[in-house]
């Protein structure tokens, strides 16, 4: 038995203090660029100003004699960019490959200080997470850290989705979880072929209506990933984390990566990955609420009092009833508003704007 005390304790001596919370920093979109290529690497201080996170690429899409390249790469981009208040995170290579390891001891070593977010791929277990919870603490106190490097891991194996509470709560560095649609499909034998999005044959047909089985049978569309995407969400919000959907791979399709990015929000989770610059401004819009649910938000609680205000009884809204229940629902929406306003000043005042003409 782990003392939770020990939860707490540095996996090493010299490293800094474990973190007890895992502080909410608005990462609608999670930005893939790969260090090693000159043509992304330039557009990156543009980038910086328009993303909440960018992510320096190290695994799959990085060719195998690419690898240090890139690596380099963002040892130098993190070295000369300023981010202000954008955070950069990286994916290391997997912990089973020949990279990893020189992965984690430059970039803690190296950049250790510039680092928010390291994010393992692959992840099977808990087991996973302990590595290099007490590698990178070495590291750390190697580097003369004085704040913990957090972790995220891809949720991208049968095994992992298996045990992903465990790995949610394997480490009080976890910062949170993404949905790796593509690798977990290979894991789990679907027979899929593609980077997220759903699948046109997988669905549900409504009933016959006579002896034709084929004519007048409307099909509905499933999503594939549901299950994976709520058991995640449950996961990581019982071990106090944060929740993300993953990559959508088919650029072109701007409107269905909406809809699967937007599937993701609607369930909890608080931003996806971007992998073309077209899809910054989809995660933008989707993981940010839209004005007028916050304004609603507001109008609930401003006739029922705030969520900490237990016993708020019930009242009527335009025909709607609403009671503890609703006003904590709208609390969520509320605050995550606060929260990107601050980052955002167009969006803090649309937010304004519509809860003005509500509340009037
Ligand atoms: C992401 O890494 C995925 O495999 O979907
Ligand atoms: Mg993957």
């Amino acid at each position: 038995m782990r003392s939770p005390k020990d939860f707490f304790r540095p996996l090493a001596v010299g490293a800094p203090e474990p973190v007890r919370q895992i502080p909410f920093r608005p990462s609608r979109m999670i930005h893939f660029f790969d260090p090693g290529n000159e043509k992304m690497v330039a557009k990156v201080p543009d980038m910086v100003p328009r993303t909440d996170v960018l992510l320096g690429n190290l695994e799959d899409a990085v060719a195998a004699d690419r690898k240090e390249i890139a690596r380099a790469g963002l040892v130098r981009i993190a070295k000369e960019t300023d981010f202000a208040d954008t955070q950069l995170w990286t994916r290391v290579n997997s912990l089973d490959s020949p990279w990893v390891l020189d992965d984690l001891l430059t970039l803690v070593t190296e950049i250790g200080d510039r680092l928010d977010v390291i994010m393992i791929p692959k992840v099977e277990g808990p087991e996973d997470i302990h590595y290099v919870d007490r590698l990178l603490a070495q590291l750390e106190a190697r580097a003369g850290l004085d704040r913990p490097l957090l972790v995220h891991a891809i949720l991208e194996t049968a095994s992992g989705v298996a045990r992903v509470e465990e790995i949610a709560a394997a480490s009080p560095r976890m910062q949170g979880i993404s949905l790796g649609p593509a690798d977990l499909a290979a894991s789990r034998r679907m027979k899929t072929t593609r980077v997220g999005g759903g699948h046109p044959g997988y669905l549900v047909r409504s009933d016959p209506t006579g002896d034709d089985l084929v004519q007048g049978r409307a099909t509905y569309q499933q999503d594939l990933w549901h299950y994976t995407v709520a058991r995640m969400v449950d996961a990581c919000v019982a071990a106090g984390i944060l929740p993300y959907y993953g990559p959508f791979g088919d650029i072109r399709d701007t409107v269905a990566c909406e809809d699967q990015f937007r599937n993701a929000y609607l369930l909890g989770c608080v931003g996806a990955w971007s992998l073309h610059p077209a899809q910054i401004a989809i995660a933008k819009k989707v993981f940010s609420p839209e004005p007028a649910e916050v304004a609603w938000a507001r109008r609930v609680i401003a006739a029922m009092g705030s969520a900490g205000d237990a016993g708020t009884g019930a009242v009527m809204l335009d025909g709607k009833m609403q009671d503890d229940a609703t006003v904590k629902q709208c609390q969520v929406v509320a605050d995550l508003a606060d929260e990107l306003a601050g980052r955002d000043p167009e969006l803090a005042a649309s937010y304004e704007q519509a809860t003005k003409e509500a509340l009037a």
